[in-house]
C-alpha cells in the first residue's frame, strides 16, 4: 500500500503535490476542480495591499518559444498577473468559504507595502480560518524584490518577524531565486520562528518585440518560468535540506511525476505546481499523483518520508570529489549516418568526417561526451578505455 501523505508545515496532505498560488487558486470554484483531481494542498492566489495590482492587463500572458533548430526546444512562460482582484475582506470570505467547502488545506497569500498591511492581512487570514498562511515577499513584480542587494534579505526578516508576532498560525515564507544567499536567509526566516520555506517563486524577466522595439505585452518588466527553472530550485534544495529543520516546498519547473521524485529526493516536503496546471490543465495532478506512486512501487518505497532527501548535500560530490580521470573516450557505431552534425562541434577535432561512418581518432578524443549528447540516432557510445 503506497501512501503519499506527508505533513507540511504543521498541516497534514494527501500527496505532496500543492497548487501554487496563481490565478488557477483564485476562487472557490476553481480550488474544487484541483481539489477533484487529487491535489494534496492550495495555496490561494496572492492578496495584494498595493490596489493597482489587482487590476490586470489584457492580454497577459505568453509562451515564448524558444527553438535553437532541431531538438534544442524550450519555453518560458512570461505573464502579468499579479494580485487576486479582491480587496482584503472579499478575499477573506473567499478564504473563509474555501475551508468550509473544501476538505484539503487552504493556504491564502498575502503581500503588503505597510507593516500596518502585513499585520492586518495576516490577522484576518487567521480570523478567517485558514490553518497556515504563506507569504509572498518574493513576487517578481512585487515591492520587496526590487528593493536589491542586502536589503532584500532584511526586509524578508523584518516582514516575516512582524506577521509571526501578530498570528499564531504557522507562517510560510516564499522566497525569491533572485537572492545572493537563499540558504542564509532560509535559515533566518526559521531561526524567526516560520514553519515553511518555498524555494522559489519566479525571475523577473523582459522580453523585446524588435520590430516595434519596445518590451512585449503590457510594456513592462514579467514574471517568467518554465520547466527549465526546475534545476536552480534542486540546486538550492539540495544544499538546504541538511541544513533547515523548517519543511521545504519546492516551486518551480515541476511538470511531470519524475519532477515531484526528484525534488523530494533533494529534500522537498511539498512540490507547489503551477505552470504545468496552466498549460496542460487540472489532469497533470493525477498524472503526477499516479507517476509518483508507480516510481515508488516500482523502487519498493511506501511512504514518502523514506527517500526524501537521499539526493541532498551529502550526496553530491564537491570539488575534491568528482573523478577527474579521462577514462571513457566516444566510439562511433556503425549505424552512423554520417549526417554531419557532431564533427564540427568536436573543438579537439577528433572526428574524421572523411569515412562513412565517422571515426573517432582515439588519440585525440577528449572524452567530453558532446558528440555523443548532439547525435540525433544515438550513434556515439561513450566506452572506458
Ligand atoms: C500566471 C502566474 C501567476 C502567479 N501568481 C502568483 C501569486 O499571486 N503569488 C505567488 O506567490 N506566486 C505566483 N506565481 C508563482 C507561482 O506560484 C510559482 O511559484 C511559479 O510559477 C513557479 O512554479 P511553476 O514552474 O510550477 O509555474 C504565479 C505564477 C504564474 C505563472
Amino acid at each position: 500500500m503506497i501512501d503519499l501523505s506527508v505533513e507540511y508545515a504543521g498541516l497534514r496532505l494527501k500527496t505532496p503535490i500543492i497548487a501554487a498560488s496563481s490565478g488557477i487558486t483564485e476562487t472557490v470554484e476553481l480550488m474544487k476542480n484541483l481539489e477533484q483531481h487529487g491535489i494534496g494542498a492550495i495555496v490561494m492566489k496572492s492578496l495584494f495591499e498595493e490596489e493597482i495590482c489587482r487590476q490586470a492587463p489584457t492580454p497577459r500572458y505568453k509562451v515564448l518559444r524558444h527553438d535553437m533548430g532541431g531538438k534544442y526546444r524550450t519555453f518560458s512562460f512570461y505573464s502579468y498577473e499579479q494580485a487576486s482582484v479582491w480587496g482584503p475582506d472579499r478575499y477573506a470570505q473567499e478564504v473563509k468559504k474555501a475551508v468550509n467547502e473544501l476538505s484539503i488545506p487552504i493556504i491564502p497569500s498575502i503581500n503588503c507595502i505597510t507593516d500596518d498591511g502585513w499585520k492586518r492581512y495576516a490577522a484576518l487570514m487567521q480570523q478567517a480560518g485558514a490553518p497556515a498562511l504563506e507569504l509572498n515577499v518574493s513576487c517578481p513584480h512585487g515591492s520587496i524584490v526590487f528593493r536589491g542587494g542586502t536589503d532584500v534579505a532584511s526586509e524578508i526578516i523584518r516582514v516575516t518577524e512582524l506577521v509571526l508576532n501578530e498570528i499564531d498560525i504557522p507562517v510560510i515564507v516564499k522566497l525569491s531565486p533572485q537572492l545572493t544567499a537563499p540558504l542564509q536567509i532560509a535559515k533566518a526566516v526559521e531561526d524567526a520562528g516560520a514553519k515553511g520555506v518555498v524555494m522559489f517563486n519566479r525571475l523577473t524577466g523582459l522580453d523585446i518585440d524588435i520590430d516595434v522595439e519596445s518590451p512585449i505585452l503590457h510594456g513592462g518588466y514579467a514574471g517568467h518560468g518554465g520547466p527549465w527553472a526546475i534545476y536552480y530550485a534542486l540546486r538550492w534544495i539540495s544544499e538546504a535540506y541538511p541544513q533547515l529543520h523548517v519543511d521545504i516546498s519546492a516551486s518551480g519547473g515541476a511538470v511531470t511525476a519524475d519532477d515531484v521524485v526528484k525534488y523530494i529526493l533533494a529534500g522537498a516536503k511539498t512540490v507547489q505546481v503551477c505552470t504545468a496546471i496552466m498549460l496542460k490543465g487540472s489532469g497533470v495532478i493525477d498524472e503526477m499523483n499516479n507517476g509518483l506512486a508507480a516510481w515508488m512501487n516500482k523502487k519498493g518505497y511506501n511512504a514518502v518520508d523514506q527517500f526524501r532527501g537521499k539526493v541532498s548535500n551529502g550526496a553530491i560530490k564537491g570539488t575534491k570529489d568528482v573523478d577527474r580521470r579521462h577514462y571513457k573516450k566516444a566510439h562511433i557505431l556503425d549505424k552512423c549516418t554520417s549526417c554531419g552534425i557532431c564533427a564540427p562541434l568536436c573543438i579537439f577535432d577528433a572526428i574524421d568526417s572523411s569515412t562513412e561512418p565517422y571515426r573517432i581518432v582515439q588519440d585525440i578524443c577528449d572524452g567530453c561526451g558532446l558528440c555523443a549528447e548532439v547525435c540525433p540516432i544515438s550513434a556515439v557510445e561513450m566506452r572506458e578505455v
